[in-house]
C-alpha cells in the first residue's frame, strides 16, 4: 500500500490524476465514486480531456453505487452526480458507463443485473472515498467480506454525514442504498483511494496503521489487495 500526504485536496487530486493515467490507457474499465471526495479528481480528468491529452471514447466505467428511493433526476441521486460532475465534460459514450439502478421497480432483478455486469468486466482502477466509519462503497460495519452487490440499510452516522447534500435534513436523505460489494471492489486491478478532512482520520488509521482486519472496518480488507494508492490532506493523516 503506498500512503500519500499532501498540504490539500486539490493537491492530492491532481496527484491522484497523475496516479489514475500511469495505470491506464484510452481502452480501460474505470470503477468510480461519488461524493465530495473525488470532485477534484473529476476536475482534473475533464481539464486533461479538454486540453485534448485523453480520450474517453472507448472507455467503460462502472460506479459503486447509488441510493434506493430517489430518482435519477433527483439532483443527488448518484446517476445525477456523474452526469454533472464528469460525464457531461467528456467525450465518454454514456452506453459504456454503469451506475446501479436504484430505482427500478424490481430491485432484486437489478441487483442481479448489476452483478452479472461486473462479473463480466474487469475494473482496472477502482476509485474510492471512505465513510468515517470505514464504509467503502456503501458497504457498512458489518458487511460480509464475500459479499457481492446488494441493497444496503445506510448506518445512521452515514445517514447523517450525508443530510450536508440534503439540505441538512437526514429525513431527506434516503436510507437504503444499492452497491457494489467488498468482493467486486477487490477484484480491481488497482485501487486509488482517496480522504480527506479529519471525520476520516481515524478510518484512515484502521486502514494504514492499524493491523486488524475486520468486517467491522470493511476498508481493513484492503490491507490484503496487491495495488492501493492512499492519498489523503493532512486533516485527515493519523500521524497529525
Ligand atoms: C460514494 C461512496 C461512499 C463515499 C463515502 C465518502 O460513491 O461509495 O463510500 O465515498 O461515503 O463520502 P464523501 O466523499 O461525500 O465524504
Amino acid at each position: 500500500m503506498k500512503y500519500l500526504i499532501f498540504d490539500t485536496k486539490k493537491e492530492a487530486s491532481v496527484e491522484s490524476y497523475k496516479i489514475l493515467k500511469s495505470l491506464i490507457d484510452e481502452n480501460s474499465t474505470l470503477g468510480l465514486a461519488t461524493g465530495s471526495t473525488p470532485t477534484d479528481l473529476y476536475a482534473e480528468m475533464i481539464a486533461d480531456y479538454k486540453a485534448g491529452n485523453f480520450s474517453y471514447k472507448n472507455i467503460k466505467s462502472y460506479n459503486l453505487d447509488e441510493y434506493v428511493g430517489i430518482s435519477y433526476e433527483h439532483p443527488e441521486s448518484y446517476h445525477k452526480f456523474m452526469d454533472t460532475n464528469l460525464f457531461d465534460h467528456i467525450d465518454i459514450n454514456k452506453e459504456n458507463t454503469h451506475v446501479p439502478d436504484a430505482s427500478a421497480a424490481d430491485l432484486e432483478l437489478a441487483v442481479k443485473s448489476y452483478q452479472e455486469e461486473l462479473n463480466n468486466a474487469q475494473i482496472d482502477v477502482q476509485i474510492l472515498g471512505i465513510g468515517g466509519n470505514g464504509h467503502i462503497g456503501f458497504n457498512e460495519p458489518g458487511t460480509s467480506f464475500d459479499a457481492g452487490v446488494h441493497v444496503v440499510d445506510l448506518k445512521e452516522e452515514t445517514i447523517k454525514a450525508n443530510s450536508r447534500f440534503f439540505d441538512g435534513d437526514i429525513n431527506l436523505v434516503p436510507k437504503q442504498a444499492m452497491t457494489m460489494g467488498i468482493k467486486d471492489i477487490m477484484r480491481a486491478k488497482h485501487i486509488i483511494l482517496l480522504a480527506f478532512g479529519k471525520e476520516k482520520r481515524e478510518a484512515i488509521r484502521s486502514l494504514v496503521e492499524g493491523e486488524e482486519i475486520t468486517e467491522n472496518i470493511p476498508c481493513t480488507i484492503l490491507k490484503n489487495h496487491p495495488s492501493v494508492y492512499v492519498l489523503v490532506d493532512k486533516e485527515a493523516d493519523f500521524k497529525l
